[in-house]
């Protein structure tokens, strides 16, 4: 059994392949450092001060200063969480020291890194935190719970989101019983969202004009790697989209090309912070604000 943390799945593990019909079994090759998947699990975090100095400490000062403004815990973890793995990827990737990699954000607001051609992205939900990291290929990612928690009734969150849904992607969604249209709603939006996190438009764009056509159910230890996607009714064949479902939740890897999946690895605080380099100075009156918060709302 290949190990990977997060997901065990078999090393020939069986996956439908982006370019064949049949059902098929793909010889994985190990991860190396510049092809990164990583799941961290928020929800069995629970940082002590030093801890928290530390994290606050390793990232760049206006990310630490953003996350510093969220009014519960469970947001200024799960971000910080996701810069640590920005960076941990970066100087292993480039082989730079931790203090020598710099971030920005693009016009989008997409972590970027300028002048290297690595390219990376981040998406968290309820307790977990994914990223994705690749050289040279445009990449994006999104996890979502597969459980409605809105405050809105599950008829009216539907009836409000279908604008986004291609009507073929929408009959999909409801052929579904009243269990499963929640976990194929979802994964839909996990389709839409890793596409325009990969282009770095973000949600600016008009969803119903992607539509995405699922060829196989999700089912867990399985990674599908054939759903097609279609731009105004043309066939997008540069994309290809990796799905995978873990516990109740969807991951999908949304990649410009076509590369054998990666297992994800469940990563630990320790993993993320242990070639850290403390890059602004100490601040106890950040680690007070943080710790006065409350978990959740
Ligand atoms: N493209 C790709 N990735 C982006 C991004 C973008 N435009 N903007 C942010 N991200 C990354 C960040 O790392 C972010 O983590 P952070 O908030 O801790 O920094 C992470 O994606 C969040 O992803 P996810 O957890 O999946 O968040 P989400 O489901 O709430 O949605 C977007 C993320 C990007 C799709 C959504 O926020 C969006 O479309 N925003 C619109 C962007 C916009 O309108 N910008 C206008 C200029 S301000
Ligand atoms: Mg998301």
């Amino acid at each position: 059994m290949y190990h990977s943390g997060c997901l065990t799945v078999p090393k020939n593990i069986n996956i439908y392949a982006h370019h064949f019909k049949e059902f098929c079994t793909v010889q994985f090759t190990m991860t190396t450092s510049n092809r990164v998947r990583w799941v961290f699990d928020c929800g069995n975090w629970f940082p002590s001060e030093n801890d928290w100095s530390k994290a606050s400490r390793s990232i760049q000062l206006e990310e630490k200063e953003r996350i510093g403004r969220f009014v519960f815990k469970r947001d200024a973890k799960r971000s910080i969480i996701g810069q640590l793995m920005i960076r941990k990827f970066l100087s292993e990737a480039i082989q730079l020291p931790w203090s020598q990699i710099k971030t920005k954000r693009d016009l989008n607001n997409k972590p970027i890194i300028e002048g290297f051609n690595f390219n990376f992205n981040v998406s968290h939900d309820g307790n977990f935190v994914v990223f994705a990291g690749e050289e040279n290929i445009s990449i994006g990612i999104d996890i979502m719970k597969n459980c409605y928690k809105g405050g809105k009734s599950l008829k009216e969150f539907f009836r409000l989101m279908h604008r986004n849904f291609h009507l073929n992607e929408w009959a999909y969604i409801n052929k579904g019983t009243d269990m499963n249209k929640t976990s194929l709603f979802y994964r839909f939006w996990c389709l839409k969202e890793s596409y325009v996190k990969a282009t770095g438009t973000g949600l600016t764009i008009d969803l119903k004009q992607i539509c995405f056509v699922p060829k196989n159910e999700l089912k867990k230890d399985i990674i599908l790697g054939d759903t097609e996607l279609f731009v105004r009714g043309k066939l997008m064949s540069d994309w290809s989209f990796h799905e995978y479902l873990y516990d109740d939740y969807t991951i999908t890897v949304c990649i410009k090309g076509s590369i054998t999946p990666v297992n994800f690895k469940l990563i630990t605080f320790q993993d993320l912070i242990s070639n850290a380099e403390m890059i602004t100075e100490e601040d106890e009156n950040y680690c007070k604000l943080y710790f006065n918060k409350e978990e959740h709302p």
